[in-house]
């Protein structure tokens, strides 16, 4: 049987570990996998996290299965800080493994309600979006969204394509920090959006893995929230590897929102998928965060190291783009600044990658994505240099 087996392609994001991490030399610099680094290069347990885990060490007293569903606490507290108060009646949800998992399982759910329905991405889009559509044998669609000359968004070009979807389509959405860009509309814009999607009928699909890292904890989630508030149905799926930095604990969440009369039979559905695929969704990472959120002076330092680390992203990507500035004597660099999240599209070809990986030992994704915090005070001349080096 296995026989009929042939190679799967590399995940082209994570492949770059292994390139990255047999490379000798020891100036090398990586950029690849969206994973938040310190100054000194580490990925820090959160000091929140850590308190809650020692906490759990001496309190729990068994492992036994929890909720097929997650358990309600958790759910509860992480759906209040993604949406506020007031969605209970309409909100159905499960814990999943990661964000990657959530977007697995409302991939499912979507193919189980409607096996028609198109999937509408944003072009570009993180890679695994594509990939899991493609395997599960969904329909999907493309939306224009990346201008390449200014490194901002192709708003006139996104409304124009979505002014093609269908009733019933579902138009998946990163609801900040956009991943690969960088580049994110502006409150105005979602607002259009949001008009232009519920005047077609389409159900929004909203990534939201980096919430915490572009503005802040609340202004991250503005947007879901105006499409919460908006559409009678949304689906949502969420990450705490980021802004929990618990990232192997694979900590996730989907909402479905309905209306409160449906909530019942979706719920049901989302806990039939779990139980489906791995039964009963990993709990470490959920207990953390549940007791973060439900603990005030836990998330009190929570928020403060989650704004430290969004505020070191932020100054490393001013102090890339003045370098830049000096180094290319342009200011054509200067989108860096203005982007929000892990990442900034920069827009270097693919030779110009290559030779950034081969000449320079500085690791990013083909698309010349480039993780803001694999940077430090130190790399982040280096780097201007190199890219100036490439020829732009
Ligand atoms: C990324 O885009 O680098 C992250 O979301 C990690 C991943 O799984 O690809």
């Amino acid at each position: 049987m296995l026989e009929a087996l042939t190679p799967q392609p590399q995940d082209k994001i994570l492949q770059l570990i292994a390139l990255y991490r047999d490379d000798p030399r020891a100036q090398k610099i990586d950029l690849g996998v969206g994973v938040y680094k310190d100054a000194t290069g580490l990925t820090p347990v959160m000091r929140a996290v850590k308190a809650a885990e020692k906490s759990l060490w001496e309190r729990e007293t068994t492992k036994t299965y929890t909720g097929l569903a997650g358990e309600p606490a958790y759910n509860a507290a992480l759906t209040g800080m993604i949406l506020g108060a007031g969605f209970a009646d309409r909100a159905a949800s499960i814990a999943t493994p990661g964000g990657t998992g959530a977007i697995r399982q409302a991939l499912e759910l979507i193919r189980l309600a409607n096996p028609e329905a198109k999937v509408w991405l944003s072009n570009p889009t993180w890679p695994n979006h594509p990939s899991i559509i493609k395997y599960l044998g969904m329909k999907m669609a493309e939306y224009r969204y990346f201008d390449a000359a200014t490194r901002g968004v192709d708003f006139e070009g996104l409304k124009a394509d979505l002014a093609s979807v269908a009733k019933g389509d579902v138009v998946l959405l990163h609801g900040c920090c956009h991943n690969p860009t960088g580049a994110n509309p502006t409150a105005a814009q979602w607002a259009e959006l949001a008009d232009i999607l519920s005047a077609r009928g389409a159900i929004p699909f909203i990534d939201l893995a980096y919430q915490g890292f572009g503005d802040g904890l609340e202004e991250d989630a503005a947007a879901t929230r105006l499409i919460a508030a908006r559409f009678p149905e949304v689906l949502i799926a969420a990450s705490c590897s980021k802004n929990f930095g618990i990232y192997r604990e694979r900590t996730g969440i989907l909402i479905a929102l309905t209306e409160p009369a449906r909530k019942a039979v979706v719920q049901g559905n989302l806990n039939f998928l779990n139980r489906q695929n791995y039964s009963f969704p990993p709990d470490h990472g959920a207990r953390l965060v549940t007791m973060i959120l439900e603990d005030a002076a836990l998330t009190a330092d929570w928020k403060a190291e989650l704004e430290e680390v969004r505020r070191n992203m932020l100054t490393l990507r001013r102090a890339l783009a003045e370098e830049l500035r000096r180094a290319t004597n342009s200011d054509r660099y200067d989108f860096i600044a203005h982007h929000r999240g892990m990442f900034s599209r920069i827009g270097l070809s693919e030779a110009q990658v290559i030779a950034l990986r081969e000449k320079h030992g500085i690791y990013m994704v083909g698309d010349s994505r480039i993780n803001i915090a694999g940077l430090n005070a130190a790399t982040v001349p280096v780097l201007a240099a190199a890219i100036a080096a490439v020829g732009d």
